[in-house]
């Protein structure tokens, strides 16, 4: 390996999410979600907004496709819409939903496109909520029999699967934080929410295994690189808390069937009730770990600080295009797969999302000038290059987002895409950053474009 070129076989690809994208969310028997319900909430999302056309994927998934083609990208992660197969969340089947991902999933192959399905993307049927949502342990049980369903239908079309995306987001953002579908606020439901997500996740790989013969099954969790913000035994504290709620409590159930017994201590009476025979259903091995990459956060002390006594250092090295709180650190990136290397047996990875928002817009030469996200990409596919060649096991890396969307409780503000969605009109424009990663993707090395 060498002038960064990456290995044969490397997979390069886009990502993006059933809610984010598809709209149609009324139309041939789809039921509700709690984003439905969460984004048709007064307050809820950032400018108002809600999914009910974003894209129009449901509609121009042909078009997307042929894009996708045309750009030599190669694999395609998207996720599947639970309350499009199963309205209700459990009993009747909709074959319209099964459908539509089946008619993708063929569009798909026929330009050469491997799929990769997550199952659980955070739209829970609004059904399951109203009995309870994740924080009631039978969720698992119907999370694995529509995996049941979905992988019966699909299993010899798709054979890349992803149980959850991001656990941590649905259940602390979800149900802790309140800013994200079903907008609870409570420590304890946030932690049993987890539980039974992780529990789910291990009832479905057994189901998932016997549909899809010679199947490549994982999970995708968001995970930082995290620095306390001083070697003082405070702040060192203070970072491995925010570490333990954030990537371990995450991590060492999957690999070592327990959770990190500092948090436990930490959270105390809010730790999660688990039932005899849970975590050995949780560990049950995988294929590989997505790993959703975005930021570094500096960490101090702060008595006055959120649950953790914690907060995040701004460094006036952060930049005005570093998204919210998340700093572009493309060296926590590198830092963070060698760690997940040392720490958790040098697991199969995957980068199932990486990315910027940018203000962009559509020049007066009807083309989008993106050159903040070509830098980001840049920087963070190098981390990555680096990374394999210090050997980390990192098979794939899929950019998000294929196009811009629908950024959940920040409405349409951000942009993401490879692609500029013009959401009056429906219209895609390949952003410069499309051109300079669809190069990457055809040849396998990385270079700057030149200026
Ligand atoms: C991740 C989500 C994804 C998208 C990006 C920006 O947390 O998985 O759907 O919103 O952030």
């Amino acid at each position: 390996m060498s002038n960064y070129t990456f290995p044969e076989g490397f997979k390069w690809g886009t990502a993006t999410a059933s809610y984010q994208i598809e709209g149609a969310v009324n139309e041939d028997g789809r039921g509700p979600s709690i984003w439905d319900t969460f984004s048709h909430t007064p307050g809820k999302i950032e400018d108002g907004s809600t999914g009910d056309v974003t894209c129009d994927h449901y509609h121009r998934y042909k078009e997307d496709v042929a894009l996708m083609k045309e750009m030599g990208i190669r694999n395609y992660r998207f996720s599947i819409s639970w309350s499009r197969i199963l309205p209700s969340g459990k009993g009747e089947i909709n074959r319209k939903g099964l459908d539509f991902y089946k008619a993708l999933t063929s569009e798909l192959l026929n330009a050469g496109i491997t799929p990769h399905a997550t199952l659980f993307h955070w739209d829970l049927p609004q059904a399951l909520q109203d009995a309870g949502g994740w924080a009631a342990r039978e969720t698992a049980y119907h999370f694995r029999d529509y995996v049941e369903i979905v992988t019966r239908e699909l299993g010899e079309s798709i054979r890349n699967w992803m149980t959850h995306n991001e656990p941590w987001v649905h259940s602390m953002v979800g149900h802790f934080q309140g800013d994200h579908a079903p907008g609870l606020k409570d420590l304890k439901t946030a932690l049993q929410t987890a539980h039974h997500m992780l529990l789910g996740h291990g009832l479905a790989i057994p189901v998932i295994r016997k549909n899809s013969q010679g199947a490549r099954i994982g999970i995708v969790n968001n995970l930082e690189w995290i620095e306390p913000a001083s070697s003082g035994i405070r702040d060192r504290e203070a970072a491995a808390r925010h570490d333990g709620a954030y990537n371990r409590w995450y991590l060492d159930p999957l690999y070592f069937g327990t959770y990190p017994r500092d948090m436990m201590e930490w959270y105390g009476s809010d730790a999660p009730k688990i039932e005899a025979g849970d975590m050995k259903i949780i560990s049950t091995p995988m294929d590989f770990l997505g790993v959703n990459y975005y930021t570094r956060r500096i960490i101090a002390h702060d008595s006055q600080g959120n649950f953790l006594k914690c907060r995040q250092v701004r460094y006036p090295f952060m930049r005005p295009s570093d998204y919210e709180e998340w700093e572009n650190n493309a060296e926590g990136l590198y830092r963070l797969l060698v760690r997940l290397k040392e720490d958790y047996e040098n697991p199969e990875l995957l980068i199932t999302e990486n990315g910027t928002p940018l203000p962009d817009e559509v020049g007066a030469d009807g083309e989008v000038h993106d050159p903040d996200r070509i830098d980001f990409l840049y920087r963070h596919i190098g981390a990555a290059w680096q990374a394999i060649a210090d050997g980390v096991d990192l098979k794939g890396y899929f950019a998000w987002s294929f196009m811009d969307n629908y950024e959940w409780c920040l409405g349409f503000t951000k942009r993401f895409g490879l692609i500029y969605t013009d959401y009056e009109s429906g219209q895609r424009i390949i952003k410069d950053s499309g051109r300079w990663y669809s190069e990457l993707c055809r040849s396998g090395t990385l270079h700057l474009p030149e200026s």
